[in-house]
């Protein structure tokens, strides 16, 4: 019996296969039941309830449609694209769909949804979709199906660094279509850094004017001497209205933008343009070199007030749930020469530098809780005592995801030796700028976020993952999907939960590599 259902599946995936019904991430269940639904210029949506809230969650699909076919897909009363809002659905983002010659029929529970079972028929439609003009001659049919999909985590996130080097919003709008594309949910934003700040704050103009600029860029490593340096200048940022659109353009892709203003450390962008806020009073340049400088914020009270002046305009910006802190890589060299600081800690009595930075970082997230947002931080924050509203991001392997979830902390799972996007696929990659470790796609897909280490109660604390990509050494766009393809698909798959067998999976991403190109991503092969 076992083996003639072992073939049986088989025979289903060759079937789907064979008809192109391949969907990135997988859906939960998924059976192709023969034939095909034709899209042309009878298709129109019947929405339930129809309002604006639905009508939103097809119109990046019927965009997507009108641009490549040409057909304009209206609201009807009798549609045969019928999206229905329905209880029978558990999971805020799940939904299920039933494709046949004659109709496709959606039920999900909230928009999010109807706007997956969509993403789901871009996939099933041919590549040439993907077009943004009308392509002649392409046959616009999507395999008949049954699916019933929903996540295995809430949280699917992946994080672009604007800061070592700049890409702009036309990049940026990009990045979160193929998100979209892929269900994954969270752009996690990583806006400030030593090498540059690159969000304007209205009433910090100096942050952007200085702090977005640096006259050089270091290319060669942190490590290998002699350095090497390219003298042209580097810079940009993003306006409020450039904030505004891409906020909105993620929202109706059910993506939250999180954005990260870094504190402690990696501040040096800002105290080129603040130094008054460091413990020596500076100079600072925006620094061309990588890695991890000593001169941080010093926790001076004008230093909390600037923050929160700071969070306060991010809080207004973004309608996000959470807000991301930083909190990695904060030497505590200055610190501890400080009279401020010394004076602080005896004051407050502050044990050590490390409860210090935890003072830090709960006054931050005391002022994100008041104001209605939940802190992100990286796993740092945990040497100190932390309040257990802040979620930990664990970067540095399983252990501080290990640890916050045994303290009762939310947590995401972005192991740096699994996760970081920017580490070499390939030996023959490895030039001289590449970081230490190898991540192949394999490695990626079979990730597990729960750590064993965990109880059921405590794993529940691991909301989810996500994928990093820090941009020392990607200095390209290109370079950037070059490194971030096929392992953004592996990695989406597991977010959602539906990663299987890897032979498996290489096979239907032969068939993907056909979207990579339609899309123009130059993916690693
Ligand atoms: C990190 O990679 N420094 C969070
Ligand atoms: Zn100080």
């Amino acid at each position: 019996m076992k083996k003639i259902i072992c073939i049986l599946s088989v025979f289903v995936w060759w079937s789907a296969v064979a008809q192109k019904a391949v969907i990135f991430p997988e859906p939960a269940e998924m059976t192709v039941t023969g034939g095909f639904f034709t899209f042309d210029a009878r298709c129109a949506f019947s929405l339930a309830p129809d309002n604006g809230a639905m009508r939103e969650a097809t119109e990046v699909f019927a965009e997507r449609v009108r641009k490549s076919t040409g057909l304009d897909i209206p609201v009807a009363a009798k549609g045969n694209i019928e999206c229905v809002l329905s209880d029978r659905i558990a999971d805020d983002e799940g939904y299920e769909m039933t494709v046949t010659s004659r109709k496709i029929r959606i039920a999900a529970k909230s928009p999010a949804g109807v706007f997956y079972a969509l993403q789901s028929v871009r996939q099933l439609l041919p590549p040439q979709i993907e077009a943004d003009s009308v392509v002649a001659g392409a046959d616009w049919r999507v395999s008949c199906v049954r699916i019933a999909d929903a996540p295995r985590f809430a949280y699917r996130g992946a994080m672009f660094d604007v800061c070592r080097n700049f890409f702009d919003k036309e990049f940026i709008l990009e990045y979160l279509d193929i998100l979209a594309l892929h269900k994954i949910n969270k752009f996690h934003w990583h806006l400030t850094d030593d090498q540059g700040w690159r969000i304007e704050i209205a009433k910090y103009p100096k942050l952007v004017q200085k702090g977005a600029f640096r006259d050089r860029t270091m290319l060669t490593q942190t490590v290998v001497l002699p350095r090497v340096w390219d003298n042209t200048p580097v810079g940009g940022y993003f306006t409020r209205e450039d904030v505004r659109e891409v906020v909105e353009y993620a929202r109706k892709r059910n993506i939250e933008v999180i954005p990260e203003i870094e504190m402690p450390g990696h501040a040096l962008a800002a105290l080129s343009a603040y130094p008054d806020l460091s413990c020596t009073g500076g100079p600072f340049e925006v620094d061309g070199r990588w890695g991890v400088f000593n001169d941080i914020f010093c926790p001076k009270e004008k230093t909390f007030a600037f923050l929160q002046d700071i969070l306060s305009e991010v809080a207004d910006m973004f309608p996000s749930k959470y807000i991301h802190i930083g909190g990695d890589e904060a030497p505590k060299v200055r610190w501890k020469r400080c009279h401020h600081c010394q004076e602080l800690m005896r004051r407050e009595g502050i044990a050590d530098e490390a409860a210090l930075q935890a003072y830090f970082t709960n006054r931050m997230e005391s002022f994100l809780r008041n104001i209605g947002k939940t802190a992100i931080g990286w796993d740092e924050i945990l040497d100190g005592d932390i309040n257990r509203n802040a979620v930990v991001m664990s970067w540095r392997g399983y252990k501080g995801g290990i640890a916050a979830a045994k303290r009762g902390h939310d947590v995401i799972m972005c192991p740096n030796k699994f996760l970081y996007f920017d580490y070499y696929q390939f030996d023959d990659d490895r030039g001289p700028l590449e970081k230490r470790h190898r991540i192949p796609l394999e490695k990626v897909y079979t990730f597990e976020p729960v750590p064993s280490e965990l109880t059921e109660s405590e794993g529940r604390h691991i909301i989810g993952v996500q994928a990093n990509m820090w941009t020392e050494y990607v200095r390209t766009p290109e370079y950037a999907r070059y490194l971030l393809f096929p392992r953004l698909t592996a990695y989406a798959e597991m977010a959602w939960g539906t990663n299987g067998d890897y032979a498996r999976f290489t096979e239907r991403l032969e068939i993907f590599k056909k979207r990579y190109d339609a899309l123009n991503i130059n993916y690693a092969n």
